[in-house]
Parts: structure tokens; C-alpha cells; sequence
């Protein structure tokens, strides 16, 4: 008896999902969007690199560029499209992390992670540097001044031969209070004549709007697509018809954009972090837009 109401039931299923397939065409224009598919998988297998020395304040500045993170983890999570064009174009890349990630008292552990994290990305573990400082401790309800993490900033930009920063912008992408804390430490107002001498530049990874930042490679392809439509000057054209076209703001901006083979490359050095790859980071790294596009704005 039990037998007989559950082949029924079997049958009842299989009836409805026929029926569904039957009502519902539009499943044929499937094979339509392979093409566009295969289109955008090109268009990601060899993204072209942008011009990476426009990003230094003069010509003949050294290729030397400074990551100013929070904490283990932001730079596979946020910069990873920044760090490997700078590494893979031949920069001397250092990483400056103001915590060691100690909310959950896993920080030796996760100082291991972002020196394996780090290496990835290109990035030698004798050019990365944790502080683990008293006053900059990780937490939401970890406050810190802008002149105990800026000190760190300015120690290094100081001795060292640096042309570049990149940092966070005002709201720290995920609107972590230490994320923004890092962003106000490489704010220059103890070093204004490192800019003014045209010895630094500062770049700052935008936050995308909350619908963006879940879009996965999405943005990534619109920009792929942008730049070859602008390429033509009757594309410029449909553009400028279509107020798409990229006007030029106050501040310089460049999209960095993680073709397939380094978006890979940042999820291995996301895995290096084992002791955060809790459920919700894996969605964060499969739809993620940071994972394939930075946007760096021209700070100072
Ligand atoms: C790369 O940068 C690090 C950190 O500033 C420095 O110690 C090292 O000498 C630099 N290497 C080269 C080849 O410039």
C-alpha cells in the first residue's frame, strides 16, 4: 500500500516537470547565449594588462608599491587584482598589515596564512610586515587612531624607496571600522612633502555599490566590453549617444581587471586563509566582483 502512494507520487512529479518543459519555450534560447558565453570566457581568458607605470607619480619613480591592509586576508579578498598586476608586471610589491587578526586569538595562526597568502600573489614573505600593536587590535569595536596606524605607514614610506600605495578607500569595502582606520593612516598629513615632492602617490581601491560587489566577473566584463566598443571611433560615438561613455572626473581612476588564470590565483591565496574560509567566504569568493576587478582611485 505504501508502495502503490509512493509511485504515485513518482509519477505526479515527473508529470509536472514534463509539463513545465513543454510550457516553457523560452528554454530554447539557451543555445543563444552559448556563443555570448564562449564571447565573454575569451574576453576573460586574456584581459590586457593597463599601463602599470601610470600609476607612479613621475616617469622614472622606482616600481615599488606599498599594500596598507587591516587584516590577514584583505589582500586575497580585496587587492588581488592590484597586487598580481604589479607583480606580474615586474614591481617590487610589499605588503604593511596593521593587525595580525587576533579577534578570535587565531593571530600566529593567521600570520602564517598571509605570508603563504602573500607568496601567492607574488609578494616575498621578507617584504611583508605584521604589526601587532596594543592600540590597533582587530575587532568591530576595535576603534583605532588614525596616528597609531599612520606611524607605521609613515615608518616605512620614510626608509624605503616607495613610489606607490594602495589602500583601502574612506568606506573600507566591506565598511569594516578597521578597514576604513587603515585608509585614514595613509591619508599624508604627516608626510605632505613626500606628495608634493612627487616621491608618492596614493591609489585607492573603490567600494563597489552593494549590487556590484555580488556580480562576480560581471563588471569585469562590462569594462572588457567598454574599452574594445571605445576602441573604434564609431564606438566612441554609440557611447557618447548611449551616456556611457567614461567621462573624465576630478580624480584619475583605472579599472585593474584579474583575467581567468588570476582570478584562480586569488581564490588559491583566499584558500591559504584557512582559518576564515567559513561558508559565507566561499560565496563571497564565488560572487564576488573584487576577485576580477579593482578599481583604483587616484587618492593623493
Ligand atoms: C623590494 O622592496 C623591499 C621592501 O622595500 C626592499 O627591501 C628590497 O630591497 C626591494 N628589492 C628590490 C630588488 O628593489
Amino acid at each position: 500500500m505504501s508502495a502503490g502512494i509512493k509511485d504515485t507520487s513518482t509519477q505526479t512529479r515527473t508529470d509536472v516537470t514534463a509539463k513545465r518543459r513543454r510550457n516553457f519555450p523560452s528554454s530554447l534560447l539557451f543555445p543563444a547565449f552559448i556563443p555570448l558565453l564562449l564571447y565573454f570566457l575569451y574576453l576573460l581568458s586574456s584581459p590586457p594588462d593597463f599601463d602599470t607605470s601610470m600609476l607612479l607619480p613621475r616617469p622614472d619613480a622606482p616600481k615599488n608599491a606599498l599594500i596598507v591592509t587591516a587584516h590577514p586576508d584583505d589582500e586575497a579578498m580585496f587587492f588581488s587584482p592590484t597586487i598580481l598586476a604589479l607583480t606580474r608586471n615586474g614591481w617590487n610589491v610589499s605588503g604593511l598589515c596593521l593587525s595580525n587578526g587576533n579577534a578570535e586569538g587565531l593571530g600566529d595562526q593567521r600570520e602564517k596564512e598571509l605570508y603563504a597568502s602573500y607568496n601567492l600573489l607574488g609578494v616575498p614573505s621578507s617584504n611583508v610586515e605584521i604589526i601587532n600593536d596594543p592600540a590597533l587590535q582587530d575587532g568591530m569595536q576595535r576603534a583605532w587612531m588614525p596616528s597609531d596606524a599612520g606611524k607605521y605607514v609613515y615608518r616605512r614610506l620614510d626608509i624605503e624607496p616607495f613610489s606607490v600605495v594602495i589602500k583601502f578607500d574612506k568606506y573600507g569595502i566591506s565598511g569594516h571600522i578597521n578597514h576604513r582606520a587603515a585608509s585614514l593612516a595613509c591619508s599624508p598629513v604627516n608626510w605632505p612633502f613626500l606628495i608634493t615632492t612627487r616621491k608618492v602617490k596614493v591609489w585607492a581601491v573603490r567600494t563597489p555599490s552593494l549590487l556590484e560587489k555580488y556580480m562576480g566577473p560581471l563588471p569585469a566584463i562590462y569594462h572588457l566590453v567598454h574599452t574594445r566598443i571605445a576602441d573604434t571611433e564609431k564606438g566612441r560615438e554609440v557611447l557618447r549617444l548611449l551616456r556611457l561613455d567614461r567621462k573624465e572626473g576630478a580624480w584619475r581612476k583605472v579599472e585593474v581587471i584579474n583575467g581567468l588564470e588570476r582570478w584562480w590565483t586569488g581564490i588559491e591565496a583566499m584558500r591559504e586563509h584557512k582559518t576564515q574560509l567559513v561558508w559565507f567566504r566561499w560565496i563571497w569568493l564565488g560572487v564576488g566582483s573584487l576577485q576580477w576587478t579593482n578599481t583604483l582611485i587616484e587618492a593623493w
